[in-house]
């Protein structure tokens, strides 16, 4: 490690429990609910708090495995630590690569959206423009730092939550109990397959696991703040929703690109419009942040551990970042983001997540029994909870995973060979 004369253990626990949780939100809350809540609106119908309560209960079955698994092994790299440790090497291989494979896309799509926003504010300026400068800011934010990414990050999660709170108890107002009827025109497939959609909103509770070596106290804080951020985004996600399908009625929801800038539309007020707008570009801002900043810690970790090339662990000798990490998947993520289709993007990213949370699921069922917090049906079910949500998926975003995988594999083989 020629250049840097920090070795990569040199990594600094200075995240207590609000910056963890902070974390979580902040990769937590972005598009799903800001923009993807449209197009469920459109598969759940009024039903749509239904099928965001359905996919919050099986997120909290593979947070609970990730709980007790950051809490037993609190290395940097996460589901990709734990997998390798307790199913296999190349298991955990997989479990790294499809969480990159993923985050790219939750990148790319968070950033488009944010691009979306500011482009109905300011039209002049080109979408792919906006996003792709918004991209470069914040790989510069990661790359000169965590203490200034914690607290950025704190900064943006403040503001989202206080803007989505200010979106409920305004819209409550101009509430029409009306637009509930019927409640799930599709029936209960439309639910599942709006379930299915909506997990993407819930994607990055586990994030702080891959920094686990940057938390204070990680065997306590670890799982109090996954608990904290879900339980926190899944109340301001249900309340959010009822709200919006009260002031617009789904099928209003369900045609726009911007779904709760157009249901705050329906208060007469141009200001509260404008304030959503800007949450929605916080959100997104934020969950880029926290993603380009989770990214590069599981490539980190992932070089560390021999799969990826050694260059990827070397930490700055002053920043204390891992600074090539962090470049390298930064720019992946605007060639992603340059080629990006948002639904698309959207089920892709979910599918991949899925995986993930199954092979985090399969972790946790060989748990030693000492160390297991939960009884194994708790990760039985979240494996198999994941593996029912995917077959709610589209077939394209089966097919575009599965070549993702295969070329993951690919690359495992030849490396290993
Ligand atoms: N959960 C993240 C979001 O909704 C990916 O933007």
């Amino acid at each position: 490690m020629a250049d840097t004369g920090t070795q990569p253990s040199a990594l600094k626990r200075e995240i207590g429990l609000f910056g963890a949780t902070a974390l979580g939100i902040g990769a937590i809350i972005g598009s799903g609910i800001f923009i993807v809540t449209g197009i469920v609106a459109g598969v759940s119908g009024p039903a749509l708090f239904i099928s965001i309560l359905i996919a919050g209960v099986i997120a909290v079955f593979s947070a609970m495995s990730v709980a007790e698994l950051g809490a037993y092994l609190p290395e940097e790299g996460g589901t990709y630590a734990y997998a390798r440790n307790l199913i296999s090497p190349f298991a955990g291989f997989i479990a790294g690569w499809i969480w990159i494979f993923s985050n790219i896309f939750v990148g790319a799509a968070v950033a488009l959206g944010f691009a979306h926003y500011f482009a109905a504010i300011f039209p002049a300026v080109p979408v792919k423009i906006i996003a792709v400068v918004l991209c470069l800011v914040f790989i510069a934010i990661n790359y000169v730092g965590l203490r200034e990414s914690v607290l950025f990050n704190n900064l943006l999660v403040t503001a989202k939550v206080l803007i989505l709170l200010f979106f409920v108890a305004f819209g409550l107002g101009f509430f029409s109990p009306g637009n509930f009827t019927p409640l799930a025109p599709e029936g209960s497939i439309g639910v599942l397959s709006g379930a299915a959609l909506i997990f993407f909103a819930y994607t990055g509770f586990a994030r702080v696991t891959l920094m686990a070596e940057e938390v204070k106290d990680p065997e306590r804080n670890i799982p109090r703040s996954i608990y904290l951020a879900l339980g926190i985004s899944t109340g301001i996600y249900l309340l959010v929703s009822v709200v919006a399908i009260g002031l617009a009625g789904a099928p209003a929801l369900a045609g726009s690109g911007s779904p709760l800038a157009d249901a705050m539309g329906m208060t007469g007020s141009p200001g509260a419009v404008l304030v959503i707008a800007l949450g929605a570009m916080i959100a997104t801002a934020s969950v880029l942040l926290t993603t380009i900043l989770g990214i590069s810690r599981i490539v980190f970790s992932m070089a560390r551990g021999r799969d990826l090339p050694l260059l990827f662990g070397r930490v700055h000798s002053r920043f204390h970042t891992p600074h090539y990490a962090i470049a390298i998947t930064g720019a992946c993520m605007i060639a992603a983001l340059l080629l990006a289709d948002l639904t698309l993007v959207v089920s892709v990213s979910t599918f991949a997540m899925l995986v993930f949370y199954l092979i985090a699921n399969i972790a946790a069922l060989r748990l030693p029994r000492e160390h297991r917090r939960y009884p194994s049906w708790v990760p039985a079910i979240g494996a198999l909870s994941c593996i029912g949500l995917i077959a709610f998926l589209s077939p394209g975003s089966w097919i575009i995973g599965c070549i993702g995988l295969l070329i993951g594999g690919t690359w495992y083989y030849f490396r290993s060979h």
